[in-house]
Parts: C-alpha cells; sequence; structure tokens
C-alpha cells in the first residue's frame, strides 16, 4: 500500500508509458470504408462527411494503390446506385455488371491483395430505402434473404473476400452460407453485423448513398422491425451466437462508441475476431467539432479509437483510418 505502491512511477515519462502501454494501434486494426459511384473523373465530397468523397472506378484505383502504400489491407465497398436502377426486388443489386461488381473487379485488378469486404443489403436499391423487400407494410424476411444470398453470391464471383450483410434479417446468414457452400465459394468469408442498432448516427451515411427510408404512408420509416433496439444488451449475444452458429467467420457490433459495453460482453463469449463499426455520424460529430475549434480533431480520434480497440474489438471499421495511420 501506499507510499509502498506509487502508480505514477510507471507514468513518469513518454519512454516508460510506452513500455506498458496495453492498446497498441496499427495499419492493420482497420477496415476502410468506400463509397463507389457511377461516371468518370468522380470524386465528390460528401457534405456531411467533410474529407470523406464518392469515388468514381477510376479514382477508386488510384485510392485503393494509396490505401494499399500507407499499409492499409482492407476495404469495405458501398456503391451509390441511380434512382433509375432502384426497384423493390434488388434485380440491380445482383447483376454481374453492376457498379458493386464492377468496383470489385476494379479493386481486384489494382491491388490483387487487397482484402474487398462487401456490403450485401437491399438499401442503395431499394426505391423504399429499406434493407429488404417491402410487402404489406413490412419488410419481407424470408425473400429478402434469398435475394441477399444471391447478391453474396454475385460479389463472391465477382471476387470479393468477406461479404458483409449489414441488413439484420433473421437466418441470412445460414442462406448466404449454404448458397456459397452449394456454388463452390467455400473459400469466401462472411463478416455478419451481427449486433447492429437501429441507430440515428446512420444519417450521414444515408447521404452519402441517398438510402434513407423514404416517408410514405404504409411504409415503415425507420429500421426498428430489423435492426436492434439500442437499450439492450443481452440480445445482442443471441443475435451474434446465432451468426457465428450459421457460418459467420467475423461478428461487428455497430456503431462503435456507444456500444463498446457490447463487444466487451461478446469478447468473454465468443471466440471469432469481432469488428466494430464507428460509424458515419460518430466521423461527422468529430469533424463538426473540430472544425469549431471545441475539439482537438487528432487526439480525440486516437483516444476514440484505442477505445474501440481497447474494448476488445480486433478490427475497426472507420472513416478515420487514413487520418490515424498518418499520425502513427
Ligand atoms: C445499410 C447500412 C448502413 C450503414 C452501413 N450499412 C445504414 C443503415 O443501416 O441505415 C451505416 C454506416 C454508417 O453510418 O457509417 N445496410
Amino acid at each position: 500500500m501506499y507510499p509502498l505502491r506509487r502508480n505514477r512511477r510507471l507514468r513518469s515519462s513518454e519512454a516508460m508509458r510506452s513500455l506498458v502501454r496495453e492498446t497498441l494501434i496499427s495499419p492493420n486494426d482497420f477496415i476502410v470504408p468506400l463509397f463507389v459511384v457511377e461516371g468518370k473523373g468522380v470524386k465528390e465530397e460528401i457534405s456531411s462527411m467533410p474529407g470523406y468523397f464518392r469515388y468514381s472506378l477510376d479514382h477508386i484505383k488510384k485510392e485503393v494503390r494509396t490505401l494499399w502504400d500507407m499499409g492499409l489491407k482492407s476495404v469495405l465497398l458501398f456503391v451509390k446506385v441511380p434512382d433509375t436502377l432502384k426497384d423493390n426486388t434488388g434485380k440491380e443489386a445482383i447483376n454481374p455488371d453492376g457498379l458493386m461488381q464492377q468496383a470489385i473487379k476494379t479493386v481486384k485488378d489494382t491491388v490483387p491483395d487487397m482484402i474487398v469486404m462487401t456490403d450485401v443489403a437491399l438499401d442503395p436499391y431499394s426505391i423504399y430505402g429499406h434493407d429488404g423487400v417491402v410487402g404489406q407494410g413490412e419488410i419481407l424476411n424470408d425473400d429478402t434473404n434469398a435475394i441477399l444470398a444471391e447478391m453474396g453470391l454475385s460479389h463472391a464471383k465477382a471476387g470479393a473476400d468477406v461479404l458483409a450483410p449489414s441488413d439484420m434479417m433473421d437466418g441470412r446468414i445460414f442462406e448466404m452460407r449454404t448458397l456459397l457452400e452449394d456454388e463452390g465459394f467455400d473459400h469466401t468469408a462472411i463478416m455478419s453485423y451481427s449486433a447492429k442498432y437501429a441507430s440515428s448516427f446512420y444519417g450521414p451515411f444515408r447521404d452519402a448513398l441517398d438510402s434513407a427510408p423514404v416517408d410514405q404512408s404504409e411504409i415503415p420509416k425507420d429500421k426498428k422491425t430489423y435492426q436492434m433496439d439500442f437499450a439492450n444488451r443481452g440480445e445482442a449475444i443471441k443475435e451474434t451466437l446465432m451468426d457465428i452458429e450459421e457460418g459467420a467467420d467475423i461478428v461487428m457490433v455497430k456503431p462503435g462508441l456507444c456500444y463498446l459495453d457490447i463487444v466487451r460482453d461478446l469478447r468473454e463469449v465468443v471466440d471469432v475476431p469481432i469488428a466494430v463499426y464507428q460509424v458515419s455520424g460518430e466521423y461527422a460529430m468529430l469533424k463538426a467539432a473540430a472544425e469549431k475549434g471545441w475539439l482537438d480533431h487528432d487526439a480525440v480520434m486516437l483516444e476514440q479509437i484505442t477505445a474501440i480497440k481497447r474494448s476488445g474489438a480486433q478490427m475497426i471499421a472507420s472513416y478515420f483510418a487514413k487520418d490515424v495511420v498518418n499520425l502513427l
């Protein structure tokens, strides 16, 4: 006891602190989300995500080379789909020449070793902005699963390494895994958004893809019948264990900072890697506060990323990935 034990001895200098530091951040920790748009020479800043862009395929080539050179070795692809290609069936989502399928090939052709992860959900393709097929005023679970499995297969055929279903339908991991096995894609991994909460932090992302749920009578205005209630903790364990049984290789908690208790709970009970998605609203909040001069951007960013890893995440999907690696 005091004064025999003085904790400050091990905090006395940066060298001493680095010797006893428990959580280290490296480029290996990150998954970089990328927004892809049609066209050529397009690099558009997303207004609610300062410093973050939508890229056409030619710019995607440049961007993935840059990322690879920085030591960032996995990307998570999202596409912005023109209104004319949206419907209520996800037809464009399984088009072998669709923008997502082209983007996968583009990344693989440019940097063959880059890990390509793909978003599997219908919202960018949906006239209603929902992750599944809408019918009778609901999001139809099993009809959606059949399409998601086809969508996953088409990404695998284009060369995706990891499918990332972000939709929260029941049983979709099983459907997807079964179809992959049947079609000989047993090497394609699945990263399930297993504990994804109905969060208000997704706003800027929906701006980026123009994918917000429509405000129309008879159509649910939010995603609360499939994404989880943010009041629940035990349910996250149930959801996640089920996804692992169904064949998920990696599980995910989303959003990040408000949900680190969930990461810690899962770390105790699952034997697969856990990813955290630090989402668009978390990015936007810090950018806005830093712009006003109210927070020190880099210091707060590092503190947040470290907290996410400290909680038990093995990997972090983050819009800050490049900013962090530039700082290291
Ligand atoms: C949709 C999807 C969302 C995000 C990733 N995939 C939004 C939503 O569920 O409405 C959010 C990511 C972010 O906010 O950065 N399937």
